[in-house]
């Protein structure tokens, strides 16, 4: 899987000349949930996971950032090479690890840089939808969303639209799922293979 994780909004340090280069950041073996108030009677700040396609809306999200678009800090960018990369494992791997939102983007219907993957995205996001119903999780906490590298603004508003939804729904509190606890093999065993491949 080829991803890469963006720093939050507000927290990227600005590069010191004569530094080493960074290695790549890598994926998050889990949703990161220490972040979550402890206090009783604090807010309840979602946890959400992006998955951004290389080409179209992980741009987008850096279009947002160099131009000082304001969207909430909650969301995890995890970059694909393209929304069609998406197995639906790694939705129900997000839930099952303490998301409580997970939003999907990639390029627009035709505009794939890889033909027509974001149609078969489009097909999974629907099993996903079904299969999530059938857990128990709301719908409302997945979301798909278009965005080219020019549409940083649109993608401030979904991640910002969306957040407010996911906080609305409340804290999912999914990690003790009993199918989910062997990992990638619990989710997968979930899903007809025909339909994800
Ligand atoms: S390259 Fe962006 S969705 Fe396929």
């Amino acid at each position: 899987m080829s991803a890469s994780v963006l720093p939050e909004p507000g927290t990227a340090t600005p590069p010191v000349p004569g530094d080493q280069p960074a290695s790549p950041a890598p994926l998050p073996a889990a949703v990161p949930g220490g972040d979550r108030p402890v206090e009783a009677g604090a807010a309840f700040e979602p946890v959400v996971i992006g998955f951004t396609c290389n080409w179209c809306s992980y741009r987008a999200a850096d279009l947002a950032g160099t131009s000082r678009m304001k969207y909430p800090p909650n969301i995890r960018l995890i970059r694909l090479m393209c929304s069609g990369r998406l197995d639906p494992t790694f939705v129900l791997k997000a839930f099952a690890e303490g998301a409580d939102g997970v939003m999907i983007s990639g390029c627009h219907p035709g505009d794939c840089h890889y033909v027509d993957q974001n149609y078969k995205t489009m097909r999974r996001y629907q099993l996903l939808q079904r299969t999530l119903e059938q857990f128990g999780i709301e719908p409302g906490r997945l979301r798909l969303t278009w965005a080219s590298a020019g549409e940083g603004a649109i993608f401030a508003h979904e991640v910002t639209t969306f957040v407010e939804q996911v906080r609305a729904l409340g804290p999912l509190d999914w990690p003790s799922a009993p199918a989910l606890t062997d990992g990638d093999a619990g989710c997968a065993a979930m899903l007809d293979p025909g339909v994800t491949a």
